[in-house]
């Protein structure tokens, strides 16, 4: 156990593609801790299926979103694969950071936390709420109205909107 000051913090996730609420989370994280790292992984595990955006795609979506924020400094975005605290421990992160949207979220979360802390004892798990605005939002609603040729403008930064027009045009 340790009580050193944790100053820096990872926001992991797949981001295909980051959304609002995924920038609400990394903003509010900014503001908390000192120095940010954006993980981005390579493969989703949550249904185990691939991703629709490539890790390079993914990445470039999100650096372009945190410059049209003007959210540069003490943050940087970085690419992974392989256990999310092997990747805490090889960039000094003290603690994750992630967003709980609804109570659906927690189940999920907290089993996620506690293999976490099982392998790592000393990393922090951190949890923000969601602004309810984007509550509901997610990367697989975004994608399914994107590709339907509808609106995403709500959803996801300008870029990202962009993106997803030329991609499913
Ligand atoms: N705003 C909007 N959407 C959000 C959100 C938020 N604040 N928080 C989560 N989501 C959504 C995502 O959009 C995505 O939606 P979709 O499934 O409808 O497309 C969904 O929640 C899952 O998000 P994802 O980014 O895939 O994260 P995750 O919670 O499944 O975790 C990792 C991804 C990378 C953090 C996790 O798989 C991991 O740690 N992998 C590394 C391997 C490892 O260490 N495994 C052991 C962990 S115990």
């Amino acid at each position: 156990m340790t009580s050193e000051l944790c100053t820096h913090v990872v926001v992991p996730g797949t981001f295909d593609p980051v959304t609002l609420g995924h920038m609400d989370v990394i903003h509010r994280a900014r503001k908390i801790f000192p120095q940010v790292t954006v993980a981005v992984a390579e493969s989703r595990r949550k249904h185990g299926t691939g991703t629709e955006f490539t890790l390079e795609e993914r990445v470039d979506m999100l650096r372009g979103a945190l410059q049209d924020d003007g959210l540069t400094e003490g943050i940087e975005v970085v690419p992974f694969s392989g256990l999310l605290v092997e990747f805490c421990k090889e960039h000094g992160a003290g603690g994750v950071v992630k967003g709980l949207r609804a109570t659906t979220d927690f189940e999920y979360e907290l089993q996620q936390a506690d293999l976490n802390t099982y392998m790592a004892p000393d990393l922090e798990s951190i949890f923000v709420m969601s602004n309810p605005k984007y509550g509901y939002v997610s990367s697989s609603i975004v994608r399914e109205i994107a590709a339907m040729g509808g609106d995403v403008d709500f959803l996801v930064p300008p870029n990202v909107a962009k993106r997803l027009r030329a991609h499913y045009a």
